[in-house]
């Protein structure tokens, strides 16, 4: 049971720009993270990872890097970084950074080398390619923001991709020189002390050497992503993309062997997994997002965590997420009771959990008036509804102005009930979201079973899951789920048990012993110490 900081701790995702604002511009920035450490702490979460704080002409809100190796003037520099992390240390938590490798901003000095004549040296750090003898795009490659992939550089007469914005130009990742200018970035970081990195994008990092078309998607339907027309067989996730993950792990274990590498990966389980690498040498965790993507039905959810804690390799570590930056947020995808629910399966299961900020208040996502959008997938596809704004709103702090969040005009509105849904209430009040997940954390984290100890899986029907958590020497956890908003009986189909209610959704419940049958409320979820 000797377990790393990132198998046994909780991650915390920060967008920075929506945090905290110290300067009254609007935008979060890092002493307004520093700020709240308190309050991060309190909570009970291990580790922070920060959403791009770098030098930036935010075309996408920081995930377009100038300058890999800076601070945008809009979070402050580098001693306010050097003071977060100092913090952050010394509270015995982590600081994680989102890398962004598979691209740069087009302002990127390597970019700006790259498109200014054909025979740069830096010609080849970024993918360029001739027209069709039409003159036409060279392959039919589509951009995850809308349109097409590809964009004509008139000056040097052919085409670069970019799998996001024109402004995100892909660096190429076959070229020896561009992989240890990463790995350089990546040392920089480490050097400073950072824990680790959120590795932006790994499945894309390289591309079919042969720029094959991508086929199209059977399972397409008009109201989705442009980008879903196709299926990016040839464009993302090729074999060659291990060994490159493979060359970052090794370059994280150069100083220790502390840090964490968690990679962003869109993929069914059984490819998601491939990212553990030959032997775990690859991500440590390749980030799960089943609980993001799957419908919210019972039977669904646990065939799939049978799925993939079947297809984890040995010793690959598991996790979990609800919510990121780039999706709806939990409360609005399954309500804010239901939202409760979640919270105990994201706490409970088998594998790290990652919070994404004001997921612990249930913050919906807000309404954002059309001409206040300023995500690029929402203005590239105004008719598909798919701006991330909604759910990268300012945190609610209180129910001061702009909820705490800042004395300016926030970079994006607030939500119109902050006044009654934020942290400072909801630390108040015993029957809150925040209340649910301070105490959900504290027993996982004092509980061997419930943070690092195995997974059974007991019963699911239509309406509920139930699965055990065990570990040897400790107190073993029933957890019963109702995933609908109606009630529901449980007994266990193969044995019998009794327990005491430590934790429930619907707190009233708390305390009472139970055997054999259980009648759950709608919404209604239990953590069940059994007795020995
Ligand atoms: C990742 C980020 C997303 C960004 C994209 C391009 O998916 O999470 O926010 O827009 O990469 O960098």
């Amino acid at each position: 049971m000797d377990k790393k900081w990132w198998q046994t701790g909780i991650i915390y995702q920060v967008y920075p720009r929506s945090f905290q604002d110290s300067n009254g511009d609007g935008v979060g920035d890092l002493k307004g993270i520093l700020q709240r450490l308190d309050y991060l702490q309190w909570l009970g979460i291990n580790a922070l990872w920060l959403s791009p704080v770098y030098p930036s002409p935010m075309a996408d809100f920081g995930y377009d890097i100038s300058d890999y190796t800076g601070i945008h003037p809009l979070f402050g520099d580098m001693a306010d970084f050097d003071n977060l992390l100092e913090a952050v240390h010394k509270r015995g938590m982590k600081l994680l950074l989102d890398l962004v490798p598979n691209h740069t901003s087009d302002q990127h000095p390597w970019f700006v080398e790259s498109r200014s004549s054909r025979d740069n040296p830096k010609r080849d750090w970024y993918i360029w390619h001739d027209p069709l003898p039409d003159g036409g795009v060279p392959n039919n490659w589509l951009s995850m923001f809308g349109g097409n992939a590809w964009e004509w550089d008139h000056t040097t007469q052919q085409y670069y991709y970019h799998a996001f914005l024109r402004e995100q130009p892909d660096l190429n990742w076959r070229n020896p020189e561009v992989q240890q200018a990463m790995f350089d970035v990546m040392r920089f970081w480490l050097k400073k002390g950072v824990d680790g990195f959120r590795v932006d994008v790994m499945w894309h990092m390289i591309k079919d050497a042969q720029f094959r078309n991508n086929p199209p998607d059977p399972n397409y339907e008009p109201h989705m992503s442009t980008y879903s027309q196709l299926l990016p067989v040839y464009s993302t996730d090729q074999p060659e993309v291990h060994e490159l993950v493979h060359k970052m792990r090794s370059v994280m274990e150069e100083i220790d062997d502390e840090r964490v590498m968690i990679g962003e990966i869109y993929l069914p389980i059984h490819q998601l997994v491939t990212y553990y690498g030959v032997d775990n040498n690859g991500a440590h965790l390749p980030f799960n997002f089943q609980l993001l993507t799957l419908p919210w039905q019972a039977l669904q959810i646990s065939t799939a965590i049978d799925q993939y804690e079947g297809a984890l390799p040995v010793n690959g570590w598991p996790n979990w997420v609800l919510s990121n930056h780039d999706q709806h947020r939990i409360a609005s995808r399954v309500g804010v009771q239901q939202a409760r629910v979640a919270a105990m399966l994201l706490l409970t299961l088998r594998g790290t959990p990652t919070i994404y900020y004001g997921d612990e208040i249930a913050m919906r996502n807000v309404a954002i008036p059309f001409d206040e959008v300023v995500d690029p997938q929402g203005l590239n596809m105004p008719d598909k509804n798919l701006s991330r704004d909604p759910s990268r709103t300012p945190m609610q702090w209180d129910n001061s102005k702009n909820a705490g969040f800042t004395d300016g005009k926030p970079w994006l509105r607030l939500s119109k009930i902050s006044h009654r849904a934020n942290v400072e209430m909801q630390q108040q009040d015993p029957y809150s979201m925040l209340t649910l997940h301070k105490r959900l954390i504290s027993l996982r984290t004092n509980e061997p079973a419930l943070d690092a100890g195995s997974y059974v899986p007991v019963y699911a029907d239509n309406q509920m899951l139930a699965y055990m958590r065990e570990a040897e020497g400790a107190d073993s956890f029933l957890i019963v789920l109702n995933l609908t908003h109606w009630p529901c009986y449980f007994r266990p189909p193969h044995f019998s048990f009794s327990g005491k209610v430590e934790i429930a959704t619907i707190p009233e419940s708390e305390g009472i012993y139970l055997t054999d049958t259980i009648s759950l409320d709608g919404d209604e979820g239990l953590v069940i110490r059994l007795e020995k």
